[in-house]
C-alpha cells in the first residue's frame, strides 16, 4: 500500500466515533486504515467507477462486518447525513477548494474537514480563509522524497484574519517550523538561488519569493 505516512498522518485526526467520508477514495485505502483503527462507518465517495469498484475489491473483507457505503458522485452532493468528518486528500488545490464550495449546503453536520492538496495549496487557504473556514491544525509530512501538507480545518462563522505569509506557508506551520518544515523551505530556498545566480535578467519574482522564505526561516 502507498502513502502510508501521509494516509497515517489525515487518520491521526479521525477518532473512532467519527463517522468519514473519503471524497476522491480511489484504492479505499483511507477507510481501510479507519476501519482497522475501529472506526464504524465510512462513506467512499468518488466520482468515477474504476476506483469505486477497486475500493470495492480491497474492502471486500469488511463489506458484511462494517458499514461501508460506495457512492458514485463529485465531492460533497450525497454526503450521507451521518457524516461528521470529510477528508479530501491527494487533489489539486483549486479541485478541493471547487469541491467545497460546490458542496457547501450538503455538509451541515460536519464539524471536521481534513484536507491535503498536492497543488495550489496557498489557493486553498485562500478559499478557506475567504470563506470562514479556521484552520485548527497543520502537518507536514515527507513520503517518497516529497513533501505533503495536511490541513485540519472546521467551518466557522468568523472574520478571518490572514497574510502573504499564512497562504504561502501555512498560519501554523510557520509558527510551529518543525524540522521537516525547515528541510522543505530550505530546498525550496536553494533551488531557487541557484537558477538566480544562473541567470542572465534577474527573475524578480523568485528573489522576491526568497526573500519571503527568508522571512520564516
Ligand atoms: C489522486 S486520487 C487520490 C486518492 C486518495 N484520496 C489519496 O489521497 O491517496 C484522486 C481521486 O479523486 C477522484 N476525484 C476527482 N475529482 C472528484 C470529484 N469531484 N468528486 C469525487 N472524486 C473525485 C478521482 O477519480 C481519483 O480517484
Amino acid at each position: 500500500m502507498s502513502s502510508l505516512v501521509r494516509l497515517n498522518s489525515a487518520l491521526d485526526w479521525i477518532d473512532i466515533d467519527d463517522k468519514l467520508a473519503d471524497i476522491g477514495c480511489d484504492h479505499g485505502y483511507l477507510a481501510d486504515l479507519a476501519f482497522k483503527k475501529g472506526v464504524s462507518f465510512v462513506q467512499l465517495i468518488d466520482n468515477k467507477e474504476g476506483p469505486l469498484n477497486v475500493a470495492k475489491k480491497n474492502l471486500y473483507e469488511y463489506l458484511d462486518k462494517t458499514n461501508a457505503k460506495f457512492t458514485l458522485a463529485s465531492g460533497l452532493l450525497e454526503l450521507d447525513s451521518r457524516v461528521n468528518v470529510v477528508a479530501i486528500l491527494g487533489m489539486g488545490g483549486e479541485l478541493i477548494a471547487n469541491i467545497l464550495e460546490e458542496g457547501k449546503h450538503q455538509a451541515s453536520n460536519v464539524n471536521k474537514y481534513i484536507l491535503e492538496a498536492n497543488t495550489k495549496v496557498p489557493l486553498l487557504r485562500k478559499y478557506l480563509f475567504d470563506n470562514e473556514f479556521e484552520i485548527i491544525s497543520e502537518k507536514i509530512v515527507k513520503e517518497n522524497n516529497k513533501y505533503y501538507e495536511l490541513i485540519l480545518c472546521k467551518k466557522d462563522s468568523k472574520l478571518i484574519q490572514y497574510n502573504e505569509l499564512d497562504l504561502e506557508f501555512g498560519p501554523i506551520l510557520r509558527k510551529e517550523k518543525s524540522s521537516l518544515f525547515v528541510e522543505k523551505w530550505t530546498d525550496v530556498y536553494n533551488k531557487y538561488q541557484n537558477i538566480i545566480k544562473k541567470s542572465d535578467v534577474t527573475p524578480d519574482k523568485l528573489v522576491a519569493y526568497c526573500k519571503m522564505i527568508e522571512e520564516i526561516l
